[in-house]
């Protein structure tokens, strides 16, 4: 029986997964194991199987769980998925379905209480940005500070801290997740894939972009290399409990008569742990850096649209909730 070893992480078991599955290697010829000191496989040959996005959301969250059995619960439904059907995931009954959901039901408990704890002992170490941010600064000074920053791990691998862009007496800010590949590379907010659609969708509804002040909620990019491409991983908590302090004192001199999030991410950082995206955006709400604070889908959800019908409807949400601001503006 072949014996795969893997650091435990989701992104080499999804390296080493796609290798098997283009071997044709069933479930029960693999055994998993976990060494912290694994290779990763490099990329797989480029158009492999697809399979549903769910599956992937899903299995990031198992991956999170602390149960050794889970690399083979999740290479199982995968194999299942490409071999049986595309459709599995819908069948709540199915044991490997049941394990699978119970697998990401644990993982995000012990995803969560790990980056709470790593929350406090940030709290606790006087960590994070706080000590590069200096007191009173304008916007000039805070960038030039801000390329000094080694509030957190991601300074080591990316290429320059990404400021915001913008006006100081911008009426509207925007906050993004986090730079892309693109933004690295450029030193600006938003210029890659998910800052054209953001450009379209603020034309449309008559918002001049560089009368808005465009930044994110952590400011260095973060990413795992596949073969030559680096692939955007969503900032953790702990990051965007870091990088806070930058985002703070660029609110605190602007003072935005409005305060746009753009997603899930910079939803979270503003309007709390709470914030349900998807039931609450499009609606105003009072916090503490402006009385009119509204959060809308990402620019990049909107391209992650399974077909052409999926992302126009994402765009239309993300237009119309841009749309309240640019009337309320
Ligand atoms: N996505 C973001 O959240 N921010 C950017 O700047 C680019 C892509
Ligand atoms: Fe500093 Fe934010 Fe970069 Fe971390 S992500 S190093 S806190 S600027």
């Amino acid at each position: 029986m072949p014996s795969v070893a893997i650091q435990p992480t989701f992104e080499a078991w999804q390296a080493a997964a796609r290798l098997l599955l283009a071997e044709g290697a069933s479930p029960d010829t693999v055994e998993w194991r976990e060494a912290a000191d694994a290779a990763t496989p490099a990329a797989a040959l480029p158009g492999g199987a697809r399979v549903p996005r769910q599956f992937l959301d899903v299995a990031r969250q198992a991956a999170g769980a602390s149960d050794p059995t889970r690399w083979a619960v999740l290479y199982t439904v995968l194999w299942r998925l490409v071999h049986e059907s595309r459709e599995l995931l819908a069948d709540t009954r199915d044991p490997d379905v049941r394990r699978l959901n119970g697998l990401a039901a644990q993982g995000r408990r012990e995803t969560q209480q790990a980056e709470m704890q790593a929350v406090l002992a940030l709290e606790q170490a006087g960590g994070g940005a706080a000590p590069f941010v200096p007191k009173g600064a304008g916007l000039d000074d805070l960038r030039a500070a801000g390329a000094r920053c080694e509030g957190c791990d991601l300074f080591r691998r990316a290429t320059q801290m990404v400021f915001g862009r913008g006006p100081a007496d911008a009426r509207v800010v925007l906050v993004g997740e986090q730079p892309g590949d693109q933004e690295d590379l450029k030193g600006a907010p938003f210029v890659g894939p998910a800052g054209e659609v953001l450009d379209r969708a603020l034309a449309e509804v008559g918002l001049d972009r560089r009368q808005v002040y465009v930044t994110n909620a952590v400011k260095h990019f973060s990413f795992v290399e596949r073969g030559k491409r680096r692939i955007h991983q969503t900032p953790r908590l702990p990051e965007i409990a870091a990088c806070r302090p930058w985002l703070e004192a660029e609110l605190d001199v602007i003072k935005p008569a409005i305060l746009g999030c753009l997603g899930a991410t910079a939803a979270r950082a503003i309007l709390g742990p709470d914030f349900r995206l998807l039931r609450q955006h499009g609606q105003f709400f009072a916090t503490r850096w402006s009385p009119k604070t509204i959060a809308t889908l990402h620019p990049s959800a909107v391209l992650r649209g399974q077909d052409d019908a999926e992302q126009a409807r994402l765009y239309a949400m993300l237009r119309d909730d841009l749309r309240v601001i640019a009337t309320a503006a």
